[in-house]
């Protein structure tokens, strides 16, 4: 049974943060680390100081990429405890994403032990305005020196915070994207469903097209026939037909199985409404839209919680969605989600564990 040694840490103040935090630019004292090697699997484990770290410039992340990460936050609830929320869903696909690269695997308990003790330790560092939270990052790096493309036999574990503003500044703010004709993010079979760098990396240049005109977020259609509808950014995606039935993709294998899309859709039902993960058709959408069947398009994401999307970008034309306002339903789902992550309304699926500080 692997134990985390404590190592001394000069405390910071976290409250000499600006009020406005931004997404990732600050970040907790302290952080957590081990490492792996195949002799004395996983060891070394330690919450210490937040540092730099010194990585042989061979080391195999650098050339074939071999890394794999996840989020999810820590919520400053009323009375001052904080709430994790799903946190073990995190840790398992942190381990799918880890199969998929080849890298080893973190026994998931201890990986939400760690995340626990991190948090409790760091809890000064869990913000208390309203919307705020404490973002939660764990990462996966092959740190072997090898130029080899194989699995890796040394692999670093680490978790960092960062004290985080809404991802859209404005909070449940309605966002505009691009749908990308251009690129692809994912294909089946490929690294889509795995949260690994190479993913985020390879959607920036379309991201900077989109913003480069007057979008916030990517669209992305499947990569074979780029009609079926993947995910919206760093998001899974949702439609609303006629107030009351919710569709989203299935999880395909190209695409994240979100922890915020799964709430979404247990939530949904509890409010009444039907759902169906499936296959969707763009085409389809566009005319659902125009039609005014579809009353409401959102993405789905631990960062933005819910983002109403208010326009659609495609060839050249926009598509407003609602008459480019949030709809209600948005809105309810977003109330209910973020009141159960802040403790503020029951948690009646057990999705939070609350940290006493
Ligand atoms: C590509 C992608 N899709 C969807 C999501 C939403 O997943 P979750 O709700 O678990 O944050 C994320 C964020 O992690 C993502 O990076």
């Amino acid at each position: 049974m692997t134990t985390i040694r404590l190592d001394a840490v000069t405390e910071q103040d976290p409250g000499s943060l600006p009020a406005e935090l931004g997404f990732g630019l600050h970040f907790a004292d302290r952080m957590f680390s081990q490492r792996y090697n195949p002799a004395q699997g996983w060891h070394d484990a330690s919450i210490g100081p937040y540092r730099p770290f010194a990585m042989d410039p061979a080391a195999q992340v650098f050339h074939n990429g071999q890394m794999v990460f996840d989020g999810t936050k820590a919520y400053r609830r009323d009375d001052g405890s904080i709430n994790l929320f799903r946190v073990e869903r995190n840790a398992e696909r942190f381990n799918r994403s880890a199969e998929r690269m080849g890298m080893p695997t973190v026994p998931a308990d201890f990986h939400v032990e760690a995340i626990e003790k991190l948090v409790s330790l760091a809890h000064r560092w869990v913000p208390h305005a309203p919307n705020t939270t404490l973002y939660i990052r764990p990462v996966l790096v092959a740190t072997e020196k090898a130029l080899a493309i194989r699995a890796p036999k040394e692999c670093l574990h680490f978790i960092i915070l960062s004290p985080v503003s809404p991802y859209f500044a404005g909070g449940f703010a309605p966002v505009a994207v691009y749908v990308s004709h251009e690129y692809v993010r994912a294909v089946r079979g490929g690294t889509g469903e795995a949260k690994t760098p190479g993913n985020y990396a390879g959607s920036i240049a379309a991201t900077e097209i989109a913003i480069s005109k007057g979008y916030q977020q990517v669209l992305w259609l499947d990569a074979v026939e780029r009609r079926y509808v993947d995910e919206v950014g760093a998001m899974n995606i949702a439609f609303l037909y006629e107030g009351k039935h919710l569709r989203t993709p299935a999880l395909s294998g190209a695409i994240l199985h979100g922890v915020t899309r799964d709430s979404v859709l247990t939530l949904a039902k509890d409010l009444g409404l039907t759902t169906a993960e499936e296959r969707i058709d763009f085409h389809e959408v566009l005319a659902d839209i125009q039609s005014g069947r579809i009353t409401e398009v959102f993405g789905m994401g631990t960062g933005a919680v819910i983002a109403p999307v208010a326009r659609l970008g495609y060839e050249g034309k926009d598509i407003l969605i609602n008459g480019g306002e949030p709809g209600p339903v948005a809105r309810r789902l977003f109330d209910e989600l973020t009141g159960i992550q802040y403790g503020r309304l029951p948690d009646r699926h057990g999705w939070t564990r609350t940290l006493e500080v």
